[in-house]
């Protein structure tokens, strides 16, 4: 499969590397050309099953069906504004927790959640999912061997995100560096 991120930061990085270790292609789309080059040139060397991983810079057009949007909350809606005409027909995947000015609570209204706000912004061909919010861009580099889990209807993304925020208020107390992350246990 082929998929496109947009942004070529800490989560690029993490999310890349999960994905081309699957054989997954990936454009990366950057606003500043090095550091794409340098990220897609990484990726490349960790591919595996012929996958391919090339740069972009932002505002190229989507080639992909699956869209990444890995940018801070804040650059979310003129991101979605910018690609808005192109998004029709493509799955869109939100990752960000949405924290607060002062980082001590969630930004998005009570009763939903930035996933939702994020579906109402796209085109109605477009869908939205939320994923990799729960996890933090080290563990991606570094953990492999992640199952994802589906979590239902869309509105799930309300617990996620106060997962996510839950891990990120855990990081001090717990000394982790951002690196200890939620885990399902199976039986
Ligand atoms: N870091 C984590 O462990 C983690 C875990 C879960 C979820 N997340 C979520 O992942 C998202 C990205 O986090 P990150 O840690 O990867 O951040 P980051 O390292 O700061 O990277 C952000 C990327 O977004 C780009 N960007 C910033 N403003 C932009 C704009 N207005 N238009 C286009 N691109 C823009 C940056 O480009 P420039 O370099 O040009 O500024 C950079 O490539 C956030 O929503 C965060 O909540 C992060």
């Amino acid at each position: 499969m082929s998929m496109t991120i947009l942004g070529a930061g800490n989560m690029a990085r993490g999310i890349g590397t999960r994905l081309v270790a699957g054989g997954n292609s990936l454009t990366l789309m950057s606003r500043d050309p090095q550091e794409g080059a340098t990220l897609a040139a990484e990726r490349q060397a960790g591919a595996d099953n012929g996958a391919l991983v090339q740069a972009a810079p932002f505002g190229s057009p989507l080639r992909d069906d699956v869209v990444i949007l890995v940018v801070p909350y804040t650059a979310e809606a003129e991101n979605i504004q910018q690609h808005h005409a192109q998004l029709p027909g493509k799955m869109l995947v939100n990752i960000t927790n949405p924290l607060n000015a002062t980082q001590d609570g969630l930004a998005t209204p009570p009763g939903s959640s930035d996933a939702e706000e994020i579906a109402r912004m796209v085109p109605p061909a477009a869908r939205v999912v939320k994923a990799f919010n729960t996890t933090f861009a080290r563990t991606l580099v570094e953990a492999g061997g992640l199952r994802g889990i589906d979590t239902g209807q869309l509105s799930r993304a309300r617990q996620l995100e106060e997962m996510g925020f839950l891990d990120i208020t855990l990081q001090g107390p717990l000394g982790t560096h951002f690196m200890s992350v939620w885990k399902l246990l199976f039986p």
